[in-house]
């Protein structure tokens, strides 16, 4: 179905002339570009014969078991095949090649916990470690093609279970660990799930905090729902705390481990195999599972992690903050840093926990070289001041990254001022989970940065802004941005949903990848992105679907209905904002400041069991009426105009536009 301008909401336009007026400009520093991976001269070779480019990238970042003959099959369009007839182990390109050449002493993981306990993994620990993990997921009856489900928390476990899981062949799908046992319990189901990793539970802000329980409910039979499909739950120990236990079903990590074997020989796969399923948030109340490959997805994966982040793995120390439970916690903390051979931290906890000053220790600690963030952690550093950072050495520093979110210039200016010590390049990297890699972003050493813009497409990449016909935007305009031509770490389809991947990504414009993001080229031919427009929203980098809130919103017995919009917001870029009708007495009583207090907590309590505490609503606003549009359809922008305290806008196309005084008059009246 086409949206129509009336249900999708358009750019700002205030922020898009805000960005207009950024004219500054950093090129890079003769030192940087004379020792960097990638070198102006990439562009053109990649142009010159893209498959090809790509093909020499596969075969020189990856080891393969058979070299793949072939290098892209678009005949089954829009479902790639990448290298299809190569055959390879992810986990064996991850670690063992590793060693093999005479690097198993170097460190892979330093991992630091939250309450300051450390653990050094080289890379020949690693290759025990998953070995081992290998065998004791083939000993509990898990094989080639079968989905093994991980809700674990940020350990060095949690990228050995993944690489374990790679290993023998069988699909993960990550879920993050602050989605609740509702949300688990849903993506299991669609998975059909053999086997569940998950913990007793983590630290966060100096307490542990439990996960056992909410895999305990998710497997809990119900009436009128099939029976589980998972067989067994490994627990990995890491709070001590107490946990219930399923006799036959529940397997300790540690126990499983002890008794396997430390060599394992991987499963070699085809290159078209199933990595992974990740759930992610899209325009309607069902969450996707984007599917991903093996070959493709390490070549993109490996390739923009080296060229991008400037990666030297002898040197280098990298560390990415983002949690494994999200597109980037996989490409760029299990899979790209060790199919490069980096160290790498491993940070369990927040950035304030014990101090303010945590993530700048830990940089100062393990002097760290290159570091990739979201807009909102930075943002919130900012908030705290810069005094916090300035009592850490940081000078180890030298490329900053930054994902998940537009990242405005005010932040990027002050990242790279006070954490880069105006000297490191910042890359503002745009990609999505359906992309699985970084899509456009500077090259550091080649690129002059620009304050606030992800710029240019990828050596290799092709990416467009088109107007609302499909036509490319000439340099100056504003569109929807696009990728034209196949990628190799592209999504293969949405797991059981061929129909629904063709629909959201292949039917706006022909031929062409919708990626739901508006987008603006200024006069230079550079990509300015602008956030989403459609109806999903990006509150701290996390990406969350107004509809499944909405659907979480009206489960609950006194909502009569929902609508919810992303309201501006200065640190999280975007805050949930739920306006409500209640059902009969409801609304009355939440008319007082009581019952309205009340109303609050029940329902953003709701919202945060039946998706988890990142989906909860920052407000709340009862409401008499929503505006729809004739066709019944919630007129979103009006009601974001309301919750960024905006003058309502063009509102002629409601089937009753007196909704909106009813609304703005209802809020204004005290309580
Ligand atoms: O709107 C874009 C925004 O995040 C969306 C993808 O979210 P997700 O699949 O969760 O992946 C996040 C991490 C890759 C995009 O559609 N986004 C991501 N990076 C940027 C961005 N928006 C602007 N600038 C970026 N660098």
């Amino acid at each position: 179905m086409r949206n129509t301008e009336d249900d999708v909401p358009q750019p700002e336009t205030s922020s898009l002339e805000n960005l207009l007026h950024e004219t500054r400009s950093f090129p890079p520093t003769p030192e940087f570009a004379a020792q960097a991976n990638a070198q102006p001269g990439l562009y053109a070779e990649a142009s010159a014969g893209r498959l090809a480019f790509w093909a020499q990238q596969a075969t020189e970042l990856l080891t393969w078991k058979t070299p793949f003959t072939e290098t892209l099959d678009w005949s089954g369009a829009p479902v790639a095949r990448w290298f299809g007839d190569g055959i390879l182990n992810a986990a064996y390109n991850a670690v063992d090649r590793h060693v093999e050449a005479g690097h198993g002493d170097r460190v892979a993981i330093h991992f630091e916990g939250e309450g300051g306990d450390t653990r050094t993994v080289t890379y020949a620990d690693l290759q025990r470690e998953v070995s081992r993990a290998a065998n004791a997921l083939a000993a509990l009856g898990v094989e080639k093609g079968d989905r093994v489900v991980i809700y674990l928390p940020m350990l060095v476990e949690s990228v050995v279970a993944m690489l374990a899981c790679a290993r023998i062949g069988a699909p993960h799908s990550v879920v993050f660990g602050g989605f609740s046992a509702d949300a688990l319990r849903s993506r299991i189901a669609d998975a059909e799930a053999k086997l569940v990793i998950t913990a007793d539970g983590g630290f966060r802000r100096g307490a542990a905090s439990p996960l056992k329980p909410a895999v305990d409910e998710a497997l809990e039979e119900r009436e009128g729902e099939p029976a589980t499909t998972v067989q067994h739950v490994l627990v990995v120990r890491r709070t001590g705390g107490d946990v219930a236990w399923t006799e036959h079903r529940d397997v300790w990590w540690h126990e499983a481990l002890e008794s396997a074997d430390v060599r394992h020989e991987p499963v070699w796969v085809d290159a078209e195999h199933p990595l992974f399923i990740l759930y992610t948030s899209g325009t309607t109340g069902k969450p996707k599972g984007i599917l991903h490959t093996t070959g493709g997805y390490l070549t993109q994966a490996a390739y923009t992690h080296r060229n991008v982040f400037d990666l030297k793995p002898e040197s280098d120390v990298y560390w990415c903050t983002a949690d494994i439970g999200w597109i980037t916690g996989h490409s760029y903390v299990t899979y790209a840093p060790l199919i490069n051979g980096a160290t790498q931290v491993v940070y369990e906890g927040t950035p304030d926990s014990p101090h303010r000053g945590r993530w700048w220790e830990i940089v100062e600690k393990y002097g760290v070289t290159i570091l990739y963030t979201a807009p909102t952690a930075i943002r919130t550093c900012m908030k705290w001041g810069e005094d916090i950072p300035a009592q850490f050495d940081l000078s180890s520093l030298r490329v900053l990254g930054s994902v998940g979110e537009p990242i405005n210039p005010e932040a990027w200016m002050w990242y790279r001022r006070v954490i880069g010590g105006d000297k490191a390049p910042i890359v503002d990297t745009w990609w999505q989970t359906e992309t699985g890699a970084i899509m456009i972003s500077p090259l550091p050493g080649v690129t002059a940065t620009k304050p606030g813009s992800a710029q240019v497409a990828l050596p290799g990449i092709v990416a467009d802004v088109v107007d609302d016909e499909a036509h490319s935007v000439p340099n100056g305009g504003g569109g929807y941005l696009v990728l034209s031509e196949p990628w190799p770490s592209m999504l293969r389809g949405i797991w059981g949903d061929l129909e629904r991947f063709k629909d959201t990504y292949w039917s706006r414009f022909e031929g062409l990848y919708f990626a739901g993001d508006g987008a603006k080229k200024d006069e230079d031919g550079d990509i300015w992105l602008l956030g989403r427009v459609d109806d999903v929203m990006n509150v701290s980098g996390h990406r969350l679907s107004t509809t499944e809130i909405e659907s979480a919103l009206v489960s609950h017995e006194i909502v009569a209905e929902a609508a919810v919009v992303g309201a501006a917001d200065d640190t999280t870029g975007q805050a949930v904002v739920a306006f409500v009708i209640l059902r009969g007495e409801h609304a009355d009583k939440a008319a007082t400041p009581e019952g309205s207090d009340e109303v609050q907590l029940t329902l953003r309590n709701h919202v945060a069991k039946e998706i988890g505490p990142i989906a909860k609503p920052r407000r709340i606003l009862v409401v008499p009426e929503l505006p729809k549009t004739r066709s019944g359809k919630i007129m979103r922008r009006l009601l974001r105009d309301v919750a960024e305290n905006r003058t309502v806008g063009d509102a002629t196309t409601l089937a009753d536009s007196s909704v909106m005084d009813l609304i703005s008059a209802g809020l204004a009246t005290p309580g």
